[in-house]
């Protein structure tokens, strides 16, 4: 059985032209990337070219972009090299970061390192006036998603930004979400560092981008050979590194179209939800304004309990449909989201929750599909809940 998947905030296909551009570098074009012979020498100029080519859809600076083994090193990297050598205590972030923010910062701790947590409104949303009345004289560093990887809600991240700038102090986004679903731009944002992973824009796992304008203070994290100009040690993935530029350059020239279908799905599966659950629905976060791609939803009983959203998870999986009941990468994990709890939402509420994120390929009959296999199972677990 062929399965219809809805998980496209946890991880894409690979895109087949990404995947030819990849091809000569996992083949023929095997050299390692620091060796001075020919082989090396062409692995070489493709990372060039890759980090040229990213950095011109960022608008960045060639010399700004580090590759790194994804979204989560890049986080992590952030965290840990900007507030070293600082002299300062303080890191500004919210309780609905993604964990590779949330966990290095909290590790942070035992050195003496202070986070403050700002509030996300119910829609999932931190303001520039809460980070600049939050900042001190002893923040290092403020790191706000762009987009929220469970609830699609959008950060004002160039108002966040510009606070930041005014404060003088530096500003990092994780936009591993947004990156092919709202243009990015580094300029026109004018945030200091971003993180990005090309596993979530049809490119392939363990590969991602560490952008840090130049000029901001940071110290490598991670230490070994010379490679990335002593930014980032290891040897270089070069066939991700190409496939990673490919995705990107497909994501921003596609956007526009991806962006509208991705739209265009999640406005018809929240018309067809409503009309089949009416009051039992409920939209997790932005309903309307949020990334095009995320469509958080819980299910509640007449008496307004939460149905078991794993119940829910295992029922559709059984039938072939792929979602999430949250962050896949926590998954596995039986507390309720940090994100749903984080937006206000109580523990039977968040627990009847799934996720549904779309992709190019998904179609409005694989919606209708979805809706439903889900008005069967959730009469079957209401009827057994009743
Ligand atoms: C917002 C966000 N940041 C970071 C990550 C981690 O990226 P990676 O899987 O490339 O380590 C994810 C993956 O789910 C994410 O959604």
């Amino acid at each position: 059985m062929d399965s219809i998947y809805f998980d496209h905030a946890a991880t894409t296909p690979l895109d087949k032209r990404v995947l030819d551009a990849m091809t000569p570098f996992l083949t023929e074009n095997y050299g390692n990337a620091n060796s001075a012979h020919q082989l090396g020498r062409t692995s070489k100029v493709a990372i060039e070219d890759a980090r040229e080519n990213i950095a011109k859809l960022l608008n960045a600076e060639p010399s700004e972009i580090i590759f790194t083994s994804g979204g989560t090193e890049s986080d992590n990297a952030v965290i840990k090299g900007m507030i070293t050598g600082t002299g300062k205590n303080e890191i500004i972030t919210s309780p609905i970061e993604h964990h590779a923010v949330l966990h290095p910062a909290e590790s942070l701790e035992n050195e003496g390192i202070t986070i403050k947590y700002l509030e996300p409104n119910e829609e999932g949303i931190i303001t520039a006036e809460q980070v600049k009345n939050a900042i001190s004289e002893n923040t290092a560093i403020v790191s706000l998603m762009h987009v929220n990887n469970e609830i699609g809600s959008i950060n004002p991240i160039k108002e966040i930004a510009e606070v930041c700038r005014e404060s003088g102090v530096p500003f990092h986004s994780d936009t591993v979400q947004s990156i092919g679903k709202i243009p990015v731009d580094v300029k026109e944002f004018g945030m200091d560092a971003l993180s990005i992973s090309a596993h979530k824009i049809y490119g392939p796992k363990g590969i991602g981008v560490l952008y840090v304008k130049n000029g901001t203070p940071w110290e490598p994290w991670l230490q070994g050979g010379s490679q990335e100009r002593k930014r980032r040690g290891g040897t270089s993935n070069v066939p991700g590194i190409v496939g990673l530029s490919k995705a990107m350059e497909l994501a921003v020239d596609e956007l526009e179209n991806n962006a509208s279908h991705y739209y265009s799905l999640r406005e018809f599966a929240i018309q067809q939800l409503d009309e089949k659950f009416d009051e039992q629905f409920y939209v997790n976060g932005p309903r309307n304004g949020g990334a095009p791609h995320i469509l958080n939803v819980a299910f509640l009983s007449p008496d307004e309990k939460g149905l078991d959203g794993e119940m829910l998870l295992l029922n559709l999986d059984i039938e072939g449909i792929c979602v999430s009941n949250g962050s896949a990468c926590t998954s596995g994990a039986t507390e309720p989201s940090h994100v749903l709890s984080g937006i206000g939402l109580n523990q039977d509420h968040c627990n009847s929750s799934i996720r549904i994120s779309f992709g190019k390929h998904n179609t409005k009959e694989e919606v209708t599909l979805l809706v439903n296999k889900l008005e069967g199972i959730l009469d079957r677990m209401l009827a057994m809940a009743g």
